[in-house]
């Protein structure tokens, strides 16, 4: 896979095609499962300053095309994670992405100073889709919080920050511009659609956050009005479930894709994904980076 190996901002890649957050576990659950080498790098579910035991059940749904989950944030905290799981994942060899949240902004600025000088890990993203403490309203979905909270892990850290998106806002550009001009090096786009389920058993209504197959088509339209307003390269996800949908978002703007729910059903499905892109490049005899944004078009 060679000629899938890629540079997203100052990461190396080992090929364009990520695990999506909250999807792969801590990043070495999935060792005698799925073969590495067709995974770019490696990324942990979202950590917490605390262990965190997450919502009670049920915490995921399925519908006919994808899945609602309601997981809570459920991890064992950072300073676990730095002690039974970083030795391990560093000896993977492979690039690695942190991903961290909390209840509130200073635990994730406590997080973010513990991690930023321990060696391994490459690059830090902010899972957004936490509350601001102030008025319990969602980071992501306000751009001056996300401008705020951005500037400040910009300076608390010299590891490359990945921003992650939520999908619900009426304009994704005005909270991806926030995050780069406050200092992320790359944007991922988008976390879970805000949703809703009626277990007639229970006869009870769950919220939750939908993916899946169902929402690629309005993933894939974020990632297309980003990439016409961002300078920073951008990770697309949201409901890829095949090497064709993987190159539609690549058209679109994304530098990488992620996969989450896909991945967990189909564990193989990355490889499949890497032999896709291959297999179109050697067709079309072009060059990776010359196929991002490439049915798009910059507007500066
Ligand atoms: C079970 C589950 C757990 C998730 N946990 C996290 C998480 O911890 N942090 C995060 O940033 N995103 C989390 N996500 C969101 C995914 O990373 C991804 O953004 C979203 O599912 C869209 O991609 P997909 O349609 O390929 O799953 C989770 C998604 C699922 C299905």
């Amino acid at each position: 896979m060679k000629k899938l190996q890629i540079k997203l901002s100052k990461l190396k890649l080992d090929t364009p095609v990520l695990p999506a957050s909250g999807t792969f576990g801590y990043g070495d659950e999935l060792i005698d499962i799925i073969d590495y080498q067709y995974i770019g790098a490696i990324i942990t579910k979202t950590l917490t300053w605390k262990e965190n035991a997450g919502n009670p059940p049920p915490r995921i749904w399925e519908f006919q095309n994808g899945l609602m989950n309601s997981i809570g944030l459920q991890n064992i905290g950072v300073r676990r994670f730095y002690e039974e799981k970083l030795e391990i994942l560093r000896n993977l060899n492979k690039t690695l992405i942190v991903s961290i949240g909390g209840k509130n902004q200073d635990d994730i600025f406590k997080s973010i100073e513990f991690l930023s000088n321990k060696k391994g890990i490459d690059a830090l993203e902010l899972n957004l889709s936490c509350p601001n403490i102030e008025t319990n309203k969602t980071i992501a979905e306000n751009p001056d919080f996300t401008f705020k909270m951005l500037k400040e892990a910009r300076r608390l850290t010299n590891k490359v920050l990945i921003a992650k998106l939520s999908p619900n806002v009426t304009d994704i550009c005005e909270v991806g511009l926030a995050a780069e001009q406050a200092g992320a090096d790359i944007l991922s786009a988008v976390n879970t659609f805000k949703g809703l389920y009626y277990d007639w058993n229970r006869e009870k209504m769950y919220a939750g956050g939908v993916s899946g197959p169902m929402i690629f088509p309005m993933a894939l339209r974020m990632v297309f009005e980003l990439y016409r307003k961002v300078s920073i390269p951008i990770i697309g996800l949201g409901g890829i479930n095949s090497g064709q949908k993987a190159l539609e978002m690549i058209f679109s703007g994304a530098s990488a894709v992620g996969i989450g729910t896909s991945l967990v059903i189909m564990p193989d499905l990355a490889s499949r994904v890497c032999q896709v892109i291959l297999d179109y490049l050697n067709k079309t005899r072009k060059n990776f980076y010359s196929v991002i944004g490439s049915r798009n078009e910059k507007k500066h």
